[in-house]
């Protein structure tokens, strides 16, 4: 189960994100940055967020703490934007959080991590179909020296058409945009590392019933987890071919 609190005060928003997400604090006293359900990307985002990264996270990869954060409509009214106040006004209940991480700074690609966690990244972005880790866009944060992934509301995207099932065993071709292409190993041997250890299911669990969303995450990653997995292959030649 993910952690839920209850947001106590709305901070501010966070202008950089393209859903504007707010920073809240809690009534555990953390800060989070709140992603709202009421977005335009709407609750598949949240669910994919949670999907994607407590994947992740049951794989090893450095990821913040996620937690549900429930959102009285009321603690907008001091908000002077009427853009997020209608998506305060929208979110009522139940969205995601995301632990804040003060003082963290953007990807710097002086700085990249070690091949090994690269290609455990790159593996993890083929697997949930995340095209939103590019250069423009890396969604890496650098915090205590240590690097996080955030931001994952664009994976897994079948799921905003008609069968996404249907689409599951599919080749990932954004994989080339990948911003840490360049820097990673082997993305076979992630695969060897990682493939076996990988189960969606628990992370899927945990997309929250009131979303109402019931949709297959849990089949669609265990049907690109069945072999063969075309997507390692085209990602090491995307890797190769830099
Ligand atoms: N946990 C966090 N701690 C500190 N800063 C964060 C955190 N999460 C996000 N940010 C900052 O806020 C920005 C926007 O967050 P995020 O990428 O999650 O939102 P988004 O709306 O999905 O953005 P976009 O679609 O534009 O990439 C990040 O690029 C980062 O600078
Ligand atoms: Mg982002």
């Amino acid at each position: 189960m993910l952690r839920t609190v209850t947001a106590t005060r709305y901070v501010t928003p966070l202008r950089e994100g393209g859903s504007l997400p707010g920073i809240v604090e809690a009534d555990d006293d953390g800060l989070y940055v709140l992603k709202f359900r009421g977005a335009g990307q709407g609750p598949k985002a949240l669910a994919a967020e949670i999907v994607a990264g407590e994947l992740a996270r049951d794989l090893g990869l450095p990821i913040p703490e996620l937690v549900l954060i429930d959102l009285d409509p009321a603690l907008g009214a001091a908000e002077p934007d009427p853009e997020i106040q209608e998506l305060i006004a929208a979110s009522e209940g139940i969205n995601l959080g995301v632990d804040f991480l003060p003082g963290s700074l953007p990807y710097n690609p002086a700085q990249p991590p070690d091949p090994e966690l690269a290609a455990n990244i790159v593996w993890l972005d083929s697997l949930v179909t995340n095209v939103d880790r590019t250069p423009r866009n890396p969604n890496l944060l650098r915090w205590h020296s240590n690097l996080y992934l955030i931001d994952h509301g664009a994976a897994l995207y079948a799921f905003h058409a008609p069968d996404p099932l249907d689409r599951a065993r599919g080749t990932f071709p954004a994989i080339r945009d990948h911003v840490l292409l360049g820097e990673a190993g082997s993305i076979v041997d992630a695969d060897t590392r990682l493939a076996g250890k990988a189960d969606p299911a628990p992370a899927a669990a945990l997309v929250p019933e009131a979303w109402a969303d019931g949709l297959p995450y849990a089949e669609f990653l265990a049907k690109r987890l069945e072999g063969p997995r075309e997507w390692v292959d085209e990602a090491e030649r995307a890797r190769e071919a830099r």
